[in-house]
């Protein structure tokens, strides 16, 4: 089932999302209908508030061919290819971004026709909670760390454009405003 992804401006978008304490079968449907709503959108990431759910679980799909070059990437202290985690549904993220800043071009479902460059850190340790219970503890870099750490801001109110550089910052307050007044 297609979900209504959210837009800036919604105030859903800004919460603190609370803890998963006990994953339930609605937790499983929901995670399918995000990954449906996001294929269907042609996003590789997804988090609970941009439905409407102030919750941390995320999604995420990351087609091979996106990631390139293809980066080590350790799942539970063992090399693994990235296809075979994917796709990957989470819920109470633990996340400790490190190494040298990078620069990138992000976009997000929520916020329609802005893409901006975003410095983060290159590289990314996480533990994951999947719905099964299994824990993933992963350490990676390229655009699964990135797309980790666009994710996981979401669980916490904050959206990539709040990350840019201020001189960009200054040229997208006009379409920020605009986006703003046809929420309201
Ligand atoms: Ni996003």
């Amino acid at each position: 089932m297609l979900l209504e992804i959210k837009q800036y401006g919604d105030q859903v978008l800004r919460v603190a999302c609370a803890k998963v304490e006990k994953v339930e079968i609605e937790h499983n449907t929901l995670a399918v209908n995000m990954l449906e709503t996001m294929y269907a959108a042609q996003g590789i990431g997804l988090a609970a508030p941009q439905v409407g759910l102030g919750i941390q679980l995320v999604v995420i799909d990351i087609p091979e061919d996106e990631d390139e070059p293809a980066e080590k990437i350790t799942v539970n202290g063992e090399e693994v290819d990235m296809r075979s985690i994917m796709p990957l549904v989470f819920v109470n993220p633990e996340l400790e971004p490190y190494g040298k800043e990078e620069s990138c071009t992000e976009g997000c479902l929520s916020v329609r026709n802005i893409r901006s460059q975003v410095s983060r850190p290159g590289r990314v340790r996480a533990k994951l909670h999947k719905l099964d219970g299994k824990v993933l503890e992963i350490d990676c870099g390229g655009l699964l760390a990135r797309c980790l750490q666009h994710e996981c801001d979401h669980l916490k109110g904050v959206l990539f454009t709040d990350r840019v550089s201020s001189a960009v910052k200054v040229t997208l307050a006009k379409r920020l405003k605009r986006m703003l007044n046809m929420e309201s």
